[in-house]
């Protein structure tokens, strides 16, 4: 059997290497040039995926990439991981899977099995794909090819989380579309678990990722509330968790990051208007959480305030670019907001980040392209009026920290096991 899979990146590539590893032939497709060439050369870009397991690969002639869409001629199944964004005015830019849907349509042999995996909303796998495939392949989904949606479950460097051996829900239009695509992940996923329809698949994927956002907007209003009443949330989430049944810890934090959480609920916002309906739940989590950065800010002045100095002039060292820990991901980070709220205010904003080395330029942060993460000694450290933690790497030594720096603000409970000086540490 041979598969392409479209959209190389942090879902399409562990899910190319898994189909690879059981024994199914994968043509990778991107439109990026320089990941096509790195992969065929059997090199890694993402951190957490090992170059060792895409070169194995590789030389066992199971997998390679490519750029020329029109070898989708030459495979029985097109699984599509392209980004699925929002646009400037935070609506959904679904432009790269009807892109997509264009660029393979006139390829596709009879009986080809197409599958969206892309986060999106319920009716774009069964209204808008169909509509592109069937206008440039000529042929009906669900008698001539089939057309199936499966959302991608990635964790990223959780060791735990491994693309084999995590459920995978598969929704078909039509019963014989839903039985290609479970066997198709059959080989390669240990359990896929078939719904009724692409559109109970898209809604699955949507609810799990507005449950993330709405119980982290709830841990970052009751960490404000119970700040002020002089207790800890981290303390409380760790007495909760003790609770063996009926409780799940969610961690509050700077703000969300990453290219799903808070980006996916809005899809959902956009095509509940189509049905006249309101998604208050997602908009109030997601006020309570873009309000975070804004919060950690004025932790940062008070903290600086009780040292007689101002935001004003101040140089200020954010610990962790990446928007979660152990991960080269950036997009969407609060650390963004946090370094253009600061130097909005007139502080000098710097960041230590060993997984971003320096920002690469991309179109909504263009302003930091080509700033550099900041080197880690005592001198550097010291340097600094305020070092704000915005993500809590494990590779950061955050007992240096203590020593070399003059004063943290903690929005990660980073240092809550690290001997500190009274004082120094204010938790945000
Ligand atoms: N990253 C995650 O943890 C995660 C988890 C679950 C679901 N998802 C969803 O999976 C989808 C992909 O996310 P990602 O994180 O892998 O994105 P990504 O940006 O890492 O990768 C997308 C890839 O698609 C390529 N691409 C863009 N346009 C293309 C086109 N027209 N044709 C072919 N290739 C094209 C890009 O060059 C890139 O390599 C999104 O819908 C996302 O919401 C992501």
């Amino acid at each position: 059997m041979k598969i392409a899979i479209v959209g190389l990146g942090y879902v399409g590539l562990p899910l190319s290497i898994q189909f690879a590893r059981s024994g199914v032939t994968v043509l990778g497709l991107d439109v990026d040039a320089e990941k096509v060439e790195l992969l065929n050369k059997g090199r890694s870009y993402i951190k957490h995926v090992d170059a060792a397991a895409i070169s194995e690969m590789t030389k066992a002639g199971l997998l390679h990439a490519s750029t020329d869409f029109s070898r989708i001629r030459e495979v029985d199944a097109v699984i599509i991981c392209v980004p699925t964004p929002l646009n400037k005015n935070r609506e959904p830019d679904i432009s790269f899977v009807i892109k997509t849907g264009q660029v393979i349509a006139p390829h596709l042999a009879k009986g080809t099995l197409v599958v969206l995996e892309s986060t999106t909303y319920p009716g774009t796998t069964d209204e808008d794909l169909r509509e592109v495939l069937e206008e440039g392949s000529r042929m009906k989904a669900g008698v001539d090819f089939h057309l199936a949606f499966s959302p991608e479950r990635e964790d990223p460097a959780n060791e735990q989380s491994k693309v084999k051996l995590i459920p995978k829900i598969v929704g078909g239009y039509t019963r014989a579309c839903l039985e290609r695509a479970m066997a198709l992940y059959g080989k390669a996923i240990d359990t896929p678990v078939a719904v009724s329809s692409c559109r109970v698949a898209e809604a699955t994927k949507l609810l799990e990722n507005i449950f993330r956002s709405v119980n982290i907007a709830l841990v970052n209003e009751l960490k404000l509330v119970y700040g002020a009443m002089g207790i800890d949330i981290w303390e409380v989430i760790e007495a909760a968790k003790t609770k063996p049944f009926g409780f799940m810890p969610f961690y509050p934090g700077p703000g969300l990051g990453g290219h799903c959480i808070p980006i996916d609920p809005f899809y959902l916002t956009w095509k509940a208007r189509e049905y006249g309906r309101h998604t208050r739940f997602i908009e109030l989590a997601g006020e309570i959480n873009t309000a975070m950065p804004e919060h950690v800010v004025h932790r940062v002045s008070d903290a600086l305030n009780s040292q007689r100095k101002a935001l004003n002039g101040s140089k200020i060292l954010l610990i962790g670019l990446a928007y979660k820990p152990n991960v080269d991901d950036e997009r969407e980070s609060p650390s963004y907001v946090l370094m253009d709220l600061l130097s909005e205010r007139g502080a000098q904003a710097e960041y230590h980040d060993p997984y971003v080395p320096v920002i690469k330029p991309t179109r909504e942060h263009s302003h930091w392209a080509g700033k550099k993460s900041v080197e880690w000694n005592r001198a550097t450290i010291e340097s600094f009026d305020l070092v704000l933690i915005a993500t809590n790497h494990s590779c950061v030594n955050y007992q240096e920290l203590a020593d070399w720096a003059k004063c943290i603000v903690d929005t990660r409970n980073a240092m809550a096991t690290v001997q500190v000086v009274p004082g120094k540490v204010w938790k945000a």
